[in-house]
């Protein structure tokens, strides 16, 4: 039996996403830019990352607090080896009703059916253009978005559940809303448009590339009306829709000009094994040192019950470009998005 605990805002904890992998096969403009993550860039080594067991355990307390969903991150969590042995131990937790994975797509032409088989339930999948030379501008890389697509295709014929995340830049992929749009509704997959975020410090977030939710709504609205549909789940960070003529979704994720704090149940895990209550937390607490000098999964349980039960974040409520600008924020290729 779990347990129910609430923050200091009485919002209940049932969400944690746990980061495998602080690397990743691409650049993303507004992620890692290739400017800060270079060739010298120190990336966690071997060592440091949390070991599938003391991840499992970790998850096993987070479980008896009340979570019930877990979703695997990077970086891009299938660089990591043997990502779908972890997920067949998560699975196998008492509680745990949804695992899913965020990825971009490359590696899943090669893993989806191990993930599948290991009790994998869906994936999310990045792509942020069609067209080559926007897609390659946007991921820093020369793969072309057939590749990705490609992984797509591959999750499907698994019998993985898909969704398509895409990071909308104002003067970067505006053009790509459309022929994306169009894509994911004939092929029958949600497609979510992701307002641009000031996640971490390198990415040059201001204001003005934020395409919002409504600018997004109207463009898409030009392929068919949409009607609203109920979350799925209590604080889902998508608000979205039907089109009118088809079963086929749209969604919208608004964490700028719609902000959703005020229903956010989510924890999240670093790499290397950190507790962040929010995704722009100036720090973590970490449990790699309690893992690893054997303390008790008592010791374990209280210590995530206190840092939930203190937690008062509400960062894109209180945004403004000021507080923007002077925070530290922690890179979201570290804390897992
Ligand atoms: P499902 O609804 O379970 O499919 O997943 P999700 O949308 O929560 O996860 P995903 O990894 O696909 O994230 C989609 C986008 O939502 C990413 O840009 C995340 O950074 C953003 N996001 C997820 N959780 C939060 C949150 O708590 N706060 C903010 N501001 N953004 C979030
Ligand atoms: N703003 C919005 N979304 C972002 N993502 C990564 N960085 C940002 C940002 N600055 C998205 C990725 C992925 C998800 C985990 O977060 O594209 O789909
Ligand atoms: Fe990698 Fe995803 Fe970040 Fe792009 S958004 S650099 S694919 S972790
Ligand atoms: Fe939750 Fe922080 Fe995102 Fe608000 S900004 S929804 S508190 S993670």
């Amino acid at each position: 039996m779990s347990m129910k605990i609430t923050d200091q805002l009485s919002r209940p904890l049932k969400d944690l996403r746990i980061s495998i992998m602080d690397q990743c096969n691409f650049r993303c403009t507004y992620c890692m830019p290739k400017e800060v993550f270079g060739k010298d860039y120190v990336f966690m080594k071997e060592e440091e990352l949390l070991s599938f067991s003391e991840i499992v355990r970790t998850a096993e307390q987070f479980a008896r607090l009340g979570v019930n969903k877990l979703r695997i991150t990077g970086g891009e969590p299938l660089l990591r080896k043997n990502a779908s042995l972890l997920i067949r131990e998560l699975h196998d937790i008492p509680g745990i009703d949804d695992i899913a994975l965020t990825t971009n797509g490359v590696l899943l032409p090669k893993f989806a059916m191990d993930l599948k088989k290991a009790g994998l339930k869906r994936v999310n999948v990045s792509l942020d253009a069609l067209d080559t030379a926007v897609f390659q501008e946007m991921s820093g890389r020369k793969t072309k978005a057939e590749i990705v697509l490609r992984g797509i295709d591959a999750a499907l014929e698994a019998g993985l559940g898909v969704k398509v995340n895409m990071v909308v830049k104002r003067g970067l992929n505006e053009q790509e809303v459309i022929p994306m749009a169009r894509y994911c509704k004939e092929r029958g997959v949600m497609l979510r448009f992701i307002e641009f975020m000031d996640v971490g410090q390198t990415n040059g977030w201001d204001y003005s590339k934020v395409v919002s939710k409504k600018e997004l709504y109207d463009a898409v609205s030009e392929i068919g009306s949409l009607q609203p549909i109920d979350p799925y789940y209590f604080g889902e960070v998508a608000s979205r829709y039907r089109y009118e003529d088809s079963d086929v979704q749209v969604g919208f994720i608004s964490s700028v000009t719609e902000t959703f704090c005020g229903t956010c149940t989510r924890a999240r895990l670093s790499a290397d094994g950190k507790i962040f209550t929010c995704l722009f937390s100036e720090e973590g607490i970490d449990l790699k040192q309690d893992l690893r000098e054997g303390k008790t999964d008592e010791f374990l349980f209280t210590k995530i019950k206190e840092v939930w039960e203190k937690r008062s974040d509400r960062y894109s409520e209180l945004r403004t470009a000021e507080s923007s600008k002077n925070r530290k924020k922690i890179e979201m290729s570290y804390i897992g998005g």
